[in-house]
C-alpha cells in the first residue's frame, strides 16, 4: 500500500444559512458555538488532526467573521497581555497551529457545493484534498480523527474518491446525496451510483452522504462544464457521478455520533452532548438537566 499524505482541506462556507434566520443574517452559520466554539472550528481541529497543512476556505461577502476567527487579534492578544492572562492567550493560539496556513477564496455566486469546489480548483493542483461541511458535527475526538484517517488509507488502496456514509431513516432521504452500494467489507462499499436528495421510495438506499469527503483530480476535471442539477446547483454528487468512469468511488460507514447542526434540533442536541462533557460546565449542567428531566417525567414537581 502507498504511503498517502492528505495536505489539503476545503471548508465550503458560502453558504446563506437560511434555516438559522435570524440568527445567521449577520453572523455565518459555520460560526454558531457549540457551547463556547464555533461549528467551524471543530471541523478545522479535526482536518489539522488528520494531517491538514493548507485549509481553503470557499467563503462569501457575509463571511467575514469566519477569516477574521482564523486570524490574528492584536487588540485581544493586549489586553490579555496587560491582564497577564496566559491561559486565555494560549486558547487563542491554539485555534490554528502555526505549521496551519489558511487561504480564502470568494464564491460569488451561490451556485452550489459542486460550485464552491470547483471555485477551490486553482489552488488545489493534482493532489488529493478533504472536503468538511462544518455543519456536521462528529462527536468525540477519536470518531471524527480516526474517519478521515479511514478515508485515507481507502483512498490509499483504491487511489479513487471516498465518501463518508451513514444509514438515514428513509424518511430523510430526501436531505442526502445518497449512493447505489456494493458491499466490500463490514463498513466499507463500492458506489455504483449516486442520486441527490431522492424522493422517499425512488433512493436506491438508505445510506446518505455526510459531510466528509476525500475528492481527487478526477472529481475536479468531472466539475468543469457540469451542468446546474438539482435546485438549480452545481452538485457535487453528479461530478462523483461522472468522475466513476475514471475512477473507482468508495464510501465507509460512520459509526460514531454526527450532529446535524444546519438543523435546529441538531444543534441542540449537539449543545446538550458538548455541555455534558464540557470541563468548566459539565457538573452544573448535568444537575440542571437532571432537575428538568425529572420536571418533565413529573411536572407536579417543580
Ligand atoms: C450536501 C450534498 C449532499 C450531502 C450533504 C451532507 O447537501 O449535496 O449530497 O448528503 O451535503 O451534509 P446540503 O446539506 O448542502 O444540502
Amino acid at each position: 500500500m502507498s504511503e498517502v499524505r492528505v495536505r489539503t482541506a476545503v471548508f465550503p462556507v458560502a453558504g446563506l444559512g437560511t434555516r438559522f434566520l435570524p440568527a445567521t443574517k449577520a453572523t455565518p452559520k459555520e460560526m454558531l458555538p457549540i457551547v463556547d466554539k464555533p461549528l467551524v472550528q471543530y471541523a478545522v481541529e479535526e482536518a489539522v488532526r488528520a494531517g491538514a497543512e493548507l485549509l481553503v476556505f470557499v467563503t462569501s461577502r457575509t463571511k467575514n467573521a469566519i477569516s477574521d476567527h482564523f486570524d490574528r487579534s492584536y487588540e485581544l492578544e493586549r489586553a490579555l497581555e496587560d491582564r497577564g492572562d496566559r491561559e486565555k492567550l494560549a486558547l487563542l493560539e491554539s485555534i490554528v497551529p502555526e505549521s496551519v496556513h489558511c487561504v480564502y477564496i470568494r464564491q460569488s455566486h451561490p451556485l452550489g457545493l459542486g460550485h464552491a469546489i470547483a471555485c477551490a480548483a486553482p489552488i488545489l493542483g493534482k493532489d488529493p484534498f478533504y472536503v468538511l461541511l462544518a455543519d456536521d458535527l462528529l462527536y468525540g475526538e477519536e470518531e471524527s480523527g480516526a474517519l478521515l484517517e479511514t478515508m485515507k488509507a481507502i483512498h490509499a488502496r483504491t487511489a479513487g474518491p471516498v465518501l463518508a456514509l451513514e444509514s438515514v431513516e428513509e424518511s430523510e432521504v430526501s436531505r442526502y446525496g445518497i449512493v447505489d452500494p456494493e458491499a466490500v467489507d463490514d463498513r466499507t462499499v463500492r458506489v455504483r451510483r449516486l442520486q441527490e436528495k431522492p424522493r422517499m421510495g425512488e433512493a436506491y438506499s438508505r445510506l446518505g452522504v455526510i459531510g466528509r469527503y476525500l475528492l481527487t483530480f478526477e472529481v475536479l476535471e468531472a466539475l468543469q462544464g457540469l451542468e446546474p442539477g438539482v435546485g438549480g446547483e452545481i452538485q457535487l454528487t453528479d461530478a462523483l457521478s461522472r468522475a466513476i468512469a475514471r475512477a473507482p468511488l468508495h464510501g465507509t460507514v460512520f459509526d460514531g455520533r454526527r450532529f446535524d447542526c444546519g438543523s435546529k434540533i441538531g444543534y441542540l442536541q449537539a449543545c446538550v452532548e458538548y455541555g455534558l462533557t464540557h470541563d468548566e460546565v459539565r457538573e452544573e449542567f448535568r444537575d440542571y438537566l437532571g432537575e428538568k428531566l425529572r420536571f418533565l417525567v413529573d411536572p407536579k414537581r417543580r
